[in-house]
């Protein structure tokens, strides 16, 4: 298929765009390098280096599409209560442009990185698809906006769509002389916080809160290895189907409290990790763990990598050779 790939030099998005060009696609990547890595760029595939706002000039009915995966948005949730403007316009305009774009040319079909963000203070665990929506944050807002345009576009033009609602992302793609990973910044996800700490980059790490209704009173979460994840994106493009939008869970259905990761990371790296306790943050909820079956059964979708040991080694083998630059 042809595909184009928005925000193909972030995390994911290079993950995927390895993968599709690995499987025998065609890949043109659409990101205009606001947080995104111009290394991470597969040297297969074509970059087209604009905003998705602007998606109308590359999504022409002649350029032939097959297909959109659209990973390219703005992903940090503190930061979007503090510039909520900024999320709306760029998460949600920019992806509405995206999707005219795509309805104008008559691409077929569409996937789109959702997020657990969507669920807020989960009703019930492990989380299901059908969960109660109530994002407690303007980042799931912003995601969860889409999903709904998602669902209409399904409806009223026929657009084959596809929603996966990723948990917390971790690991790191490596495979002979590729290493993609994990570098945002600023850098809010535990994993690779944890390693800065562990490579003497930064001096503690800050657990928010240790009296929660957990096993060590420490938060718990689910985590899913990037490569997991991926396959996932393969797999919902043959899935996707005209007028319908399906929406699935991607995470491993096994949590694990904060303190859990950071015991891991030390085992990984041989380092010691300072840890201080700090308040805990507005709106974080307990526990969030998904239920993944509706992709295990209709999608047909089975993690390879689901050991916070797999993440965090493949998470630290790529530190160390492309952040710290040891061999
Ligand atoms: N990382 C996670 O744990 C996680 C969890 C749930 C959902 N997601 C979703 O997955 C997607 C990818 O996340 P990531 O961790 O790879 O983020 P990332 O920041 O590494 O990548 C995002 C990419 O999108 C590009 N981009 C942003 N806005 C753009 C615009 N307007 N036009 C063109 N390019 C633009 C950036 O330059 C960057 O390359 C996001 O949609 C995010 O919401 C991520």
């Amino acid at each position: 298929m042809k595909l184009l790939v928005t925000g193909g030099a972030g995390f994911i998005g290079s993950v995927v765009t390895r993968m599709l060009l690995d499987a025998g696609h065609q890949v043109v990547i659409l990101d205009d390098l606001r947080t995104g890595h111009r290394e991470a760029l597969a040297p297969d595939a074509t970059h087209v280096e604009a905003s998705i706002h602007d998606a109308a000039r590359v999504i022409t009915a002649d350029a032939g599409f097959d297909g959109v995966l659209h990973f390219a948005a703005l992903i940090a949730a503190g930061e979007s209560m503090i510039k909520p403007e900024l999320y709306w316009r760029n998460n949600t305009v920019g992806t509405l442009a995206l999707i005219d774009a795509v309805r104008a040319a008559g691409v077929p079909r569409m996937v789109f990185s959702s997020t657990a963000a969507v669920y807020g203070n989960p009703t019930e665990l492990p989380i299901t698809e059908n969960a109660v929506k109530a994002p407690t944050n303007t980042y799931g807002a912003t995601k969860l906006a889409v999903d709904m345009a998602l669902t209409s576009e399904a409806i009223a033009h026929g657009l084959a769509a596809v929603s996966l609602r990723y948990f917390n992302v971790a690991g790191a793609h490596l495979a002979g002389d590729i290493a993609l990973g994990e570098r945002h910044d600023p850098e809010t996800h535990l994993i690779p916080i944890a390693l800065d700490v562990a490579a003497g980059r930064r001096e503690k790490l800050q657990l928010f809160g240790d009296d929660y209704p957990t096993v060590d009173g420490t938060c718990v979460r689910d985590y899913i290895h990037v490569a997991d994840l991926a396959r996932a994106h393969l797999l919902a493009l043959d899935a996707a189907t005209s007028g319908q939008h399906r929406i699935y869970n991607l995470g491993n259905g096994n949590g694990f409290t904060n303190r859990q990761v950071v015991d891991v990371v030390r085992e990984v790296t041989g380092h010691q990790l300072p840890v201080e306790v700090a308040p805990r943050r507005e709106g974080d909820p307990a526990e969030l763990v998904a239920s993944s079956t509706l992709a295990r059964e209709e999608l047909g979708w089975v993690p390879q990598k689901p050991t916070l040991h797999d993440m965090v080694g493949d998470a630290w083998a790529f530190y160390r050779t492309h952040i710290l630059g040891q061999q």
